[in-house]
């Protein structure tokens, strides 16, 4: 049976679940029955100065899907709403009572170094595993100067970074923002800060939807909104690139990474993973669904690892990086071709459409004179293998895009002779 455990910069966890900091996390009374359900971690929601935040009503508005699903989560609240004195307290018993289990303490504070060398020694001494820098929220605290407006400024990164690094011997974990242009920059700067890890991803600036009879955005206080922070499964094709792009810069390599972001199954979980993540976060899935996804993730990853042949995380943590590259060095010469699968076509016509109204005109649409019937067949001299018919076909399965031998060997665009700057280009990389 596969092995869940984990060691992530310096701290150990029984599995590479934890929760991220946020409500399900804001509470001796949720972490307890967090562990209870089989999480290995949490990021206790994130503390500041007393006194306390201070929340408004409503919070939260959502993007749904057609059937009500919610693709994705947006949220106006701040840090914690309770004293610094509370959560340290109950931060301490819970710890005492879990210690197989992991407590990190996530942490806001103004750009003033003797706050944080004022609070870090309180965070020790509850015995917590590791702190997280909370340089991501974008909403509310970036307008006090926090949150956010430190994590997209990469000189300040470094210097709270550095202070922290100074006034305590537990990990740290730099929680990047994605309201940034390069995230390569802030996770560099923390590196040079001395972090021990970072983390990614904040929410993103957004608002979900409006109402349009009040003409104000949602979520509203008192016929007002403000942008929020977006998080859930819509997220995550964003996360999971910068994911990769700090896992495959060679100024952050080896800079253990904790993968935040739409992570809702075993599956995403182990993307995050194969594109270079030590262990996980999960907010939204949680709050949508329970704790208790957390069984299904262990399972199903446990189940995936023993397929696979993986006895560790280790083992597959940062498999897929390597195969992540710039669009210069993939192979011009490598061809797919769309098959449509006679038997299991239902005979919509959507990849019809969708070829011919938007992509290379590539499929024929055959209508028997006699019996009117449609069948869909790809003309493989045009197409150009770019995956939309096989992304709109509602059967899965139906279309596969087919590899063909062309018997031509690897060449890059920079090796290209179709492109008009490839010498320049060539020498620019032997130089
Ligand atoms: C209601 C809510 C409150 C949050 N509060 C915090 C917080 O206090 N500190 C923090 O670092 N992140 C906070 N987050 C962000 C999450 O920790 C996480 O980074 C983000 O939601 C992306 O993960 P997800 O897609 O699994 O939700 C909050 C998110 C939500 C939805
Ligand atoms: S892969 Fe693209 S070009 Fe080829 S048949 Fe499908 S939609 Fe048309
Ligand atoms: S979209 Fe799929 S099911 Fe519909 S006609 Fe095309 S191949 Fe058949």
């Amino acid at each position: 049976m596969a092995d869940l455990s984990i060691e992530f910069c310096g701290i150990k966890s029984i599995n590479p679940f934890w929760l991220a900091s946020a409500p399900p996390t804001d509470k001796a009374y949720n972490v307890v029955r967090a562990f209870e359900a089989g999480w290995g971690g949490v990021v206790w929601k994130t503390l500041g100065e007393d006194p306390a935040a201070v929340n408004v009503s409503s919070r939260y508005s959502a993007h749904y899907g057609k059937n009500r699903e919610v693709l994705g989560f947006n949220n106006i609240e701040l840090i914690t709403d309770r004293s610094l004195e509370l959560n340290l307290q109950e931060i301490t018993q819970v710890k005492k009572d879990w210690p197989d289990r992991v407590i990190i303490v996530s942490l806001m504070l103004p750009c003033e170094e003797r706050l944080w060398a004022d609070i870090l020694p309180q965070v020790e001494a509850t015995g917590a595993d590791g702190i997280e820098l909370n340089f991501g929220c974008p909403h509310g605290m970036p307008e006090r100067g926090m949150g956010a407006a430190v994590g997209q400024v990469p000189e300040y990164v470094e210097m709270v970074t550095r202070w922290c690094k100074q006034h305590t011997r537990l990990p740290v974990i730099v929680k990047l923002t994605p309201n940034i242009t390069d995230v390569r920059a802030p996770a560099r700067a923390a590196k040079a800060g001395g972090a021990d890890a970072v983390s990614l991803i904040n929410t993103i600036n957004s608002i979900t939807h409006l109402d349009l009879d009040q003409m104000v955005a949602f979520p509203i206080v008192g016929g007002a909104s403000t942008h929020g922070g977006y998080c859930g499964s819509a997220v995550k094709p964003i996360a999971l690139n910068m994911v990769a792009e700090i896992a495959r810069d060679p100024l952050t390599a080896g800079l253990p990474i904790s993968g935040i972001g739409g992570i809702g199954n075993w599956r995403d979980a182990a993307e995050f993973i194969a594109l270079g993540s030590g262990c996980v976060q999960v907010c939204t899935a949680a709050m949508l669904h329970g704790f208790r996804i957390v069984e299904e993730m262990k399972d199903g990853l446990s189940r995936w690892m023993d397929q696979k042949g993986y006895q560790s995380i280790a083992e597959f943590s940062g498999k897929a990086v390597p195969n992540t590259t710039d669009w210069k060095y993939l192979n011009m010469n490598y061809q797919v071709i769309a098959q449509i699968n006679q038997d299991d076509c239902i005979k919509c016509g959507r990849c019809y459409v969708a070829c011919e109204d938007t992509s290379h005109q590539s499929i024929n649409q055959l209508v028997d004179a006699a019996t009117g019937t449609r069948t869909y067949e790809v003309n493989q001299e045009e197409c150009v293998g770019c995956n939309l018919c096989e992304i709109t076909c509602p059967v899965q399965g139906c279309i596969t895009m087919v590899p063909q031998d062309t018997g031509k060997p690897y060449m890059n665009w920079t090796q290209d002779p179709r492109n008009p700057r490839a010498e320049k280009v060539a020498a620019e990389q032997v130089a």
